[in-house]
């Protein structure tokens, strides 16, 4: 296996992104900008939204850069974390808050951003195994990325956790940019980053139907065939009969 692991399945973090309440909300700024040691040119970016027509705005992400390795490029070397509070009104449904409702805590680990050097062949590899994506693969207008995001991590009979991955790929060729256009117009469309995810969970929590990472079929499959054994006894056999569950239920998604 170790062999034949294709690049495009060689991770970095890229970046993390935490849910926090209204009230840890400026108290974390404050502590990445003081603690953490964030300068005011570190903050990538601070998305500001207003929850109605008329109302004010307010913060609804920022993004910090927090260190730097001494090597390569820049953007590739970048330690970053994003913060994420609700900003519709307290009357209205807000998925963030019911996310740290649901875990009855003030912060919550969203998602961890995992950057491939081949997104397209991760995103079909994936797909193939029968994951499932909340978005298509988005484009970043004001940055060299594309990126798709999971389904979140839970199993038949569970609630959603509220935890998933985000796939990145930087560094686009501008061949591999105008292959995406001609290929794929429809599903592929340019969207100002965040906003697109936040939409997106939004709707998903309002109507109640949460994509899950993988196949609930595939998952009662694999738990029957491993779920029993301490993890030092599944076998390789294991491994490519699990396989080949994901392979199937990537199949009925066809
Ligand atoms: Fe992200």
């Amino acid at each position: 296996m170790k062999s034949s692991k294709p690049d495009f399945l060689n991770f970095q973090v890229d970046h993390m992104t935490i849910l926090v309440d209204n009230k840890m909300y400026n108290v974390a700024y404050v502590v990445f900008r003081c603690i953490l040691g964030a300068q005011p040119e570190d903050i990538i970016y601070n998305v500001r939204r207003s929850s109605a027509p008329g109302e004010p705005e307010r913060s609804v992400t920022f993004a910090t850069k927090l260190g730097q390795g001494a090597n390569a490029k820049q953007e590739l070397n970048n330690t970053m974390v994003a913060l994420v509070q609700a900003t519709e009104p307290k009357n209205k449904m807000s998925h963030v808050r019911s996310m740290l409702d649901d875990h009855q805590a003030v912060v919550h680990f969203q998602h961890v951003a995992l950057r491939t050097p081949d997104l397209l062949s991760f995103h079909k590899h994936a797909l193939d195994r029968g994951v499932r994506f909340i978005t298509p693969i988005l484009q970043d207008e004001h940055e060299d990325l594309i990126q798709v995001f999971s389904g979140e991590w839970y199993y038949p009979g569970s609630k959603p956790s509220g935890f998933f991955f985000e796939f990145v790929q930087r560094e686009l060729s501008p061949a591999l940019i105008k292959m995406l256009d001609e290929r794929n117009r429809q599903s592929f469309f340019r969207d100002r980053t965040f906003l697109g995810l936040y939409d997106e969970k939004q709707r998903e929590y309002e109507s109640g139907k949460i994509e899950p990472f993988i196949d609930p079929i595939a998952f009662e499959k694999i738990h029957e065939l491993v779920g029993n054994k301490n993890n030092w006894e599944i076998t390789e056999e294991d491994i490519q009969r699990a396989d080949q569950f994901l392979l199937e239920s990537g199949k009925r998604l066809k």
